[in-house]
């Protein structure tokens, strides 16, 4: 039974990856900036003893270092940095300082502080492994439509974090990687998506635990067959 703490949990990709790992047996740290969310009170009904709720705003420090406070020095097999917020969706006119800066902390700088915070109980995991949900539209090379200046800088500067990430991790035996879950009905993704939710966690899950050493570092798809382009 692996330990696998998902951040963003209270809905969306997060909510549906904590319910399949919940499923297949795993134990889950959910969390989510509202602990008492409704979707996760549901679960814990149900899954009392493998899920635990945890307060986490992923963008405020004193937050992170609660949560890992609380952990202690509970083993971490599995870290999914997914939460995210999309900003803006406009051209240059309507990126902005204020809004910019909230997508950056909350996409790039947050999973890097929490995977600091966290380094100390990943080391204690068995195959620790560090997957972050980035996008495709974080990739510049397959950069063909522009807009969403900040989303998608942000989601670029978590993908040069991941790998960094990699190499720091190398000799500590725990791996990181970037993974792009398609293009995914939730909020963020909105209802005309392609890809239903539990294909795209289903996708995730089998991804990082196919993982391996050489490929620690690289930008992976949630489908598995390729890596995508930097
Ligand atoms: N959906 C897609 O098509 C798509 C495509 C490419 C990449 N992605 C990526 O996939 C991941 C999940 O996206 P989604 O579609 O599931 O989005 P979503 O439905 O909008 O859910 C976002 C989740 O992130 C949480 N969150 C936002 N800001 C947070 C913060 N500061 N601290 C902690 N949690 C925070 C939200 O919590 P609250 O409920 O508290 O707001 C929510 O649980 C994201 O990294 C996203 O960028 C999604």
């Amino acid at each position: 039974m692996k330990h696998v703490i998902v951040t963003g949990a209270s809905r969306g990709i997060g909510l549906e990856l904590v319910r399949q790992y919940l499923s297949r047996g795993d134990r889950v740290t959910a969390a989510a900036r509202d602990a008492s969310a409704a979707s996760l009170a549901e679960l814990v009904k149900s899954q009392a003893d493998r899920l635990t709720v945890r307060a986490l705003d992923v963008k405020t420090q004193s937050s992170i270092d609660a949560f890992a406070s609380a952990l202690g020095d509970a083993p971490v097999d599995v870290l999914v940095n997914n939460a995210a917020i999309a900003g803006h969706r406009g051209a240059l006119e309507s990126f902005a300082m204020d809004e910019a800066l909230e997508v950056f902390a909350t996409n790039a700088i947050g999973p890097v502080l929490l995977t600091r915070a966290l380094r100390k109980n990943l080391r204690r995991g068995t195959d620790p492994r560090v997957a972050h949900i980035t996008s495709g539209m974080g990739s510049i090379s397959e950069n063909t439509s522009g807009g969403w200046y900040a989303y998608r800088m942000s989601k670029a500067a978590l993908n040069m974090a991941s790998k960094n990430l990699a190499l720091e991790f190398e000799h500590e035996g725990i791996l990181s990687a970037v993974i792009n879950p398609g293009w995914v009905k939730t909020d963020m993704g909105g209802q005309g998506a392609p890809t239903d939710v539990r294909d795209s966690a289903a996708g995730i899950i089998r991804v990082i635990d196919g993982l391996t050493a050489p490929r620690s570092g690289a930008f992976l798809d949630y489908r598995g067959e390729r890596e995508i382009g930097w």
